[in-house]
């Protein structure tokens, strides 16, 4: 099993000598989707670090932080053989003051997502510096499942003029195309099931787009109405310009259909990217 460096200290020591670090973070509780990025690191540097720390910062007050599930002892031997580094810090480790400084993200991690959790996207950008600045690694791969925390943190390394390339990976799914996630642990059996509607919905409205349709307002009103019809809690649904994240402009021909919704106490996000 690899070991993992608890302490800040430590880890500067083990990765002194290192020149070409490619970092994968995570909160653990790792399944295909993290191993995947995990294996793709191996392909942007010499020495591949991964991260488990759940994020306090980028929980709301009546989010799952508490309830997250926390495996590190699993996820190590997941790691074994793929990662060189395992950083697994507590978080009087990340926090030894109360953090004051933070990195604001850009207005776009104000909708979506952040339109339902406030603050999520200003603790991811605050922790994910402060990992990059412990690791300094040259690359970092991330999950396009969280497409727009993908997009807020590609933006924060140019304007930030961060030396480190940030790579997108490919979202991995179950056999019946649910995104993994570590949340759909929290899935009874039913739950699970029905799951796999928010991927089957949105690549209907995926096809809708390639057979020309261009009402997207409508597009996401029927999504919506299909996932609530199921008894699905629906945050949002929304056809974006996968460049900007915005709403697409007049002929865009590369989009990304993005949605979030709760199944009971569980709320899964899922996008789809749709070149016209
Ligand atoms: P976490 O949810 O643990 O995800 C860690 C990384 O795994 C992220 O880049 C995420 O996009 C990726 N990932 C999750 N599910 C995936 C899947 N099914 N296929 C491919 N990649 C997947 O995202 C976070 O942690 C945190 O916000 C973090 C960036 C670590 C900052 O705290």
């Amino acid at each position: 099993m690899t070991e993992p460096i608890h302490d800040a200290a430590a880890l500067r020591a083990r990765l002194a000598k290192e020149s070409a670090i490619a970092f994968v973070p995570t909160m653990g509780n790792l399944h295909e989707g993290h191993v995947s990025l995990v294996r793709q690191a191996r392909e942007h540097g010499r020495c591949v670090v991964a991260s488990i720390f759940v994020n306090p910062l980028q929980f709301g007050p009546n989010e799952d932080f508490d309830k997250y599930p926390r495996t590190l002892d699993a996820d190590c031997a997941k790691l074994e053989g793929l990662a060189d580094v395992v950083f697994a810090p507590s978080v009087a480790e990340m926090y030894p003051v109360p953090q004051q400084i933070f990195v604001e993200p850009p207005p776009v991690a104000a909708e979506l997502c952040g339109a339902f959790r406030p603050g999520h996207f200003r603790g991811v950008t605050t922790v994910v510096l402060k990992l990059f600045n412990l690791v300094q690694p040259q690359a970092a791969v991330f999950g396009k499942k969280d497409y727009q925390q993908f997009f807020i943190l590609k933006e924060m390394a140019r304007q930030l003029n961060l030396p480190i390339v940030l790579i997108g990976a490919e979202t991995r799914r179950a056999e019946d195309g649910l995104a993994l996630s570590s949340r759909n642990g929290y899935l009874s059996a039913g739950e699970r099931a029905e799951a796999t509607r928010l991927y089957r919905t949105l690549s209907r409205l995926r096809e809708a787009l390639q057979d020309g349709e261009r009402d997207f307002s409508r597009l996401e009103a029927s999504a919506r109405a299909g996932l609530e019809g199921a008894g699905w809690r629906v945050d949002y649904v929304s056809v974006r310009s996968a460049d900007t994240l915005l709403a697409p402009l007049p002929g865009e021909t590369r989009l990304v259909v993005l949605a979030a919704a709760w199944l009971g106490g569980t709320r899964l996000i899922d996008n789809v990217e749709a070149t016209l």
